[in-house]
């Protein structure tokens, strides 16, 4: 590609979540990868430090996930899953099933998390409807929350950024609790912080508000991701468990990062132990080959709105085109054999402590002011210049990406989750650069 194409293409794409204007005067290029590296046009090696955008879990271009996608689009491109159905769909389904929180045994697909969030929404909504529960709508997400730049995931998600411009259009009936950052009580801590599961309680406040015969669900994530590695204190998510049992709301857990052994496990349930009623996921569920998601939900609350229909009519009136796609789902049944045969999600679990130890030794770093992390991901949170938030975690982002290194970028919080193939000499490497690059820039 010459310059002027280059210069033309640039200005033609409009880039999702990017400073256009900034990129385009410098931009970062990635054109080939390989197991752990990405490779830029000019044959530069770039270590990947965060699973692309933490979906990348078992490493780039897996043979088996490529071969499998090659032959299934060359064998059934694609089918309709409304009132069709081809069978990869439903081995998908089962594989996942069984590798769910027990219970959690029916999935629903959809091709992003953003979508994941919107059916996740919608089900709970029907669920209620579908037990003569009409009255309970309402939504109640979390501060400093993602789920996804949908109307209704952007609604339940506490992001002032993301949702400042569309301020008067969100879904209504939509509360929030506090999220649970604490730096004063927690910084520095190692796995699940100490201090904050009396932070739960505030859904007790919201239910007195709100009366909890007009709320349908709690959303969050687990773990916080992509708003800087924000960990649960120990005792809240069961605090919250036990808050939405009592007052009959459905708990949905945003598992779109967390999913597929980011946390040593399946999924959070096999971290922490809590289990929601409703969960999302996507990124992962198939490498990130071919865009998809999907939902996982407790079997009495598929059970309630498939049986409240009438024989023969629709039950839930809700799908996407390319819901279990083939070709998705040939590249998720190819992901969900590797994480099995390779044992990566224990091997993150295993990876774990040495990864801990190698981002804890950035404590002491100039303007490293916390350092979180669990299983195979990490938060390094840095002091923002006075009046300049952010700016000195995006400049620790392309310094690290010139040495070779992609990690992401939340203001100044750097997110470290690297594919779980990561090896340990690559955990090394990874903290060795930011270490040198947070401690040269002012
Ligand atoms: C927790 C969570 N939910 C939802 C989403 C949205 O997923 P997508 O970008 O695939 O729509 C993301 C994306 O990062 C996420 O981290």
């Amino acid at each position: 590609m010459d310059m002027t194409d280059l210069q033309q293409d640039l200005a033609s794409f409009w880039m999702p979540y990017t400073a256009n204007r900034q990129f385009k005067q410098a931009p970062r290029l990635l054109s080939e990868a390989k197991g752990m590296f990405y490779k830029t046009p000019d044959g530069r090696e770039v270590l990947d430090g965060c699973a692309g955008l933490w979906c990348v879990a078992a490493g780039h271009c897996r043979e088996e996930i490529v071969k499998a996608v090659q032959e299934q689009v060359a064998r059934l491109d694609f089918a309709p899953s409304f009132q069709m159905g081809h069978p990869l769909a439903f081995e998908t389904a089962s594989r996942l099933a069984a590798i769910t929180p027990p219970g959690l045994n029916r999935i629903f697909f959809t091709n992003s998390g953003s979508e994941s969030a919107d059916t996740a929404l919608k089900i709970a909504i029907a669920y209620h409807r579908a037990r003569g529960d009409s009255g309970r709508t309402r939504f109640i997400g979390r501060e400093r929350s993602y789920h996804g730049v949908n109307f209704g995931g952007m609604s339940v998600g506490g992001i002032p950024g993301n949702r400042k411009t569309f301020g008067n259009v969100m879904l209504p009936g939509v509360d929030h609790m506090p999220h649970t950052h604490d730096l004063k009580r927690n910084a520095f801590s190692k796995g699940q912080p100490a201090h904050g599961a009396e932070i739960a309680d505030e859904l007790e406040r919201l239910v007195a508000l709100h009366d909890a015969s007009n709320i349908a669900a709690v959303i969050i994530e687990p773990m916080a991701g992509s708003t800087g590695v924000l960990l649960p204190p120990k005792g809240y998510l069961e605090r919250l468990r036990s808050i939405c049992d009592k007052h009959g709301i459905l708990l949905i857990f945003d598992e779109v990062i967390t999913g597929f052994g980011r946390l040593g496990g399946a999924f959070s349930y096999d971290a922490f132990g809590v289990k929601p009623d409703i969960m999302t996921m996507a990124k992962a569920i198939n490498n990130a080959t071919i865009p998809m998601g999907a939902v996982a939900i407790k079997q009495e609350v598929h059970d309630a709105i498939i049986n409240a229909a009438p024989e023969g009519g629709m039950e839930f009136m809700h799908g996407y085109t390319y819901s279990a796609h083939p070709v998705a789902c040939a590249a998720a049944n190819a992901t969900l054999a590797l994480y099995e045969r390779e044992q990566l999600f224990q091997r993150a679990a295993s990876l774990a402590p040495k990864f801990e130890a190698a981002v804890h030794a950035l404590k002491g770093v100039k303007n490293v002011i916390d350092i979180r992390n669990f299983g195979l991901v990490a938060g390094i949170e840095l002091a923002p210049r006075e009046g300049q938030a952010g700016k000195r975690g995006y400049e620790a982002m392309v310094k690290c990406f010139g040495k070779g290194l992609l990690i992401r970028t939340t203001g100044d919080i750097l997110a470290v989750s690297p594919p779980l193939i990561v090896e340990d000499a690559q955990i090394d490497r990874i903290f060795s650069t930011i270490a040198e690059v947070v401690a040269s820039i002012d």
